[in-house]
């Protein structure tokens, strides 16, 4: 166990849970206690809503270069840091070193993406008959909740901080009571940094208490959730009692479509990375491969061959493959399997794992019909699913055959069929020959249909941290 229990981060102090309650927070590697976090409930949340209100006014007054300047100094620390920030994310997250390193790169690109736009982010004029002068401007919108999941708490903790703060709201945010570790440390490293007290405060604890108060709160002015589809309906109607926009984030079942002219070689390992990346466990991951019948069997092939080479094991030995966030994680993903099984998919899981542990090898489940479970729901582990189409527009038709719609990759070496499969699939975002550009900080990010609504990540995600006033100036006769 680390030492030391960990309080919240309110009004830019440490703070003991207002009830007494703390929580423990795991190690995924073994299952054991990793620390003791601040349990918190709606006097927590009230506290720190308090304190963002109260900062409010002279963070968003501040000139947006000045802002900038504490965001990039974040990002500098951040990069100081480093290794230790990767090793508490791995102890706490279960993912490999060398992905919990490359996190802390994405977060600190986020800091300094928006430390960048800070001062760049304004109104327009707008012609209007004379004698009128029309401007608009930007405004912040106030305090801003942020509930983010466990899967990927650095990056996602990040960019809730740095996008709202940029333009001058300030930010409640709520970690997942899986891993809020390294988020709480972002509280700290964003206070060394000069983040003035309030402006940040972080309010640990379960989501049915913390998040729930959270999210219910009526002196929030917007929430940013990202997590399950089931919890996002639940936060987006208790916000909707208090009228306050919401952008909601709550995963995918994004397909790889593959036709027979892709260039295989460079797409199988990406194609592998797509879903075994972070153990699965990712929104965006590509846990359908939509597959040409002329090139399917090759795929499937190459697919299992590449995944038997996976190592898989504990975070800090850096494998290829972690254990699953948890217990019950675990238990969802081999109910999926059993279904597996039960329909009679061909299952190809021929990876060694440890014999004890949340540990799920690299899967890959073989003629998986549309109709399944399989094909439609969210699986969050290791584990694709494989359908065979005929022509494109079948392929289109699996590809926007679920209820979801956040990632999607054409394998084509036909441009004008790659172009055309983009335009045709419902998902955010389309990528042609990859799967993945880079951490994604630039890119606008966000789903169709039950993947959500609205855009966080790149410049898009500022149109949702301000809002729009008009002002219409008479300048005479
Ligand atoms: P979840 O949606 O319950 O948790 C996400 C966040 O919401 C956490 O911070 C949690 O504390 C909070 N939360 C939970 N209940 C809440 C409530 N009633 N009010 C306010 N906040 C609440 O997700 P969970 O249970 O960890 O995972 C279940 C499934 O959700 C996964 O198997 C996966 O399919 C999906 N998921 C998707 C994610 C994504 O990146 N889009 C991330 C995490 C989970
Ligand atoms: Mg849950």
């Amino acid at each position: 166990m680390l030492e030391g229990r960990r309080p919240h981060f309110i009004g830019g102090a440490w703070r003991e849970p207002a009830e007494g309650a703390w929580f423990p927070t795991y190690d995924p590697a073994d299952g054991s206690v990793l620390a003791e976090v601040a349990r918190g409930g709606e006097a927590d949340v009230a506290a720190a809503v308090a304190a963002a209100r109260a900062a409010f006014p002279a963070w968003a007054d501040r000139f947006g270069a000045e802002r900038g300047r504490i965001l990039w100094d974040i990002a500098r620390r951040i990069r100081a840091e480093a290794e230790a920030l990767a090793a508490l994310e791995t102890r706490n997250t279960g993912k490999p070193l060398r992905q919990a390193r490359a996190d802390v790169e994405v977060a600190a690109r986020y800091f300094e993406f928006y430390a960048g736009a800070a001062d760049k982010w304004g109104g327009r004029t707008i012609p209007v008959p004379s004698p009128f002068l029309d401007y608009t401007l930007r405004e912040p919108l106030g305090v801003c909740a942020e509930i983010i999941p466990w899967n990927y708490p650095l990056q996602i903790g990040a960019r809730a901080i740095a996008a709202p703060l940029a333009v001058g709201n300030t930010v409640v945010l709520k970690p997942a009571e899986e891993a809020p570790l390294t988020v709480l440390e972002l509280a700290r490293i964003a206070a060394e940094a000069g983040v003035p007290p309030g402006v940040l405060n972080v309010v640990a604890g379960y989501g049915p208490e913390a998040g729930a108060a959270l999210a219910r709160n009526p002196g929030i002015d917007h929430l940013t959730f990202t997590g399950s589809v089931e919890v996002g309906r639940e936060v987006m109607a208790a916000a909707a009692r208090n009228i306050v926009p919401v952008l909601l984030e709550l995963g995918g079942k994004s397909p790889n479509v593959v036709f027979p002219s892709a260039d295989l070689e460079r797409a199988i390992p990406i194609i592998a990375n797509a879903v075994v990346q972070n153990a699965g466990q990712t929104c965006s991951a590509g846990s359908r491969l939509l597959v040409h019948r002329a090139v399917h069997d090759e795929v499937v092939e190459r697919l299992a061959a590449h995944f038997r080479r996976l190592s898989v094991g504990p975070g800090l030995a850096d494998p290829d493959v972690g254990p699953l966030i948890s217990a019950a994680q675990y238990a969802r993903v081999r109910g999926f399997l059993e279904q597996a099984e039960r329909e009679g998919v061909r299952v190809r899981a021929d990876t060694p794992v440890p014999a004890a542990g949340w540990f799920v090898p690299p899967t890959v489940l073989d003629g998986v019909a549309p109709a399944s479970v399989l094909f439609r729901e969210e699986i969050f582990g290791p584990v694709v699913a494989v359908t065979p189409f005929a022509d494109e527009e079948e392929a289109v038709r699996l590809a926007n055959g679920t209820p979801y719609g956040l990632v999607a990759a054409v394998w084509t070496r036909d441009l004008g069929q790659g172009h055309r499969v983009a335009r045709r699939i419902r998902a955010g975002q389309v990528f042609l020959n990859a799967y993945g550009a880079g951490g994604g900080v630039e890119m606008p990010f966000g789903g169709f249909g039950q993947s959500g609504f609205g855009r966080q990540k790149g410049l898009e995600a500022l149109e949702h941290y301000t809002q729009v006033k008009n002002v219409a100036v008479w300048w005479g006769d």
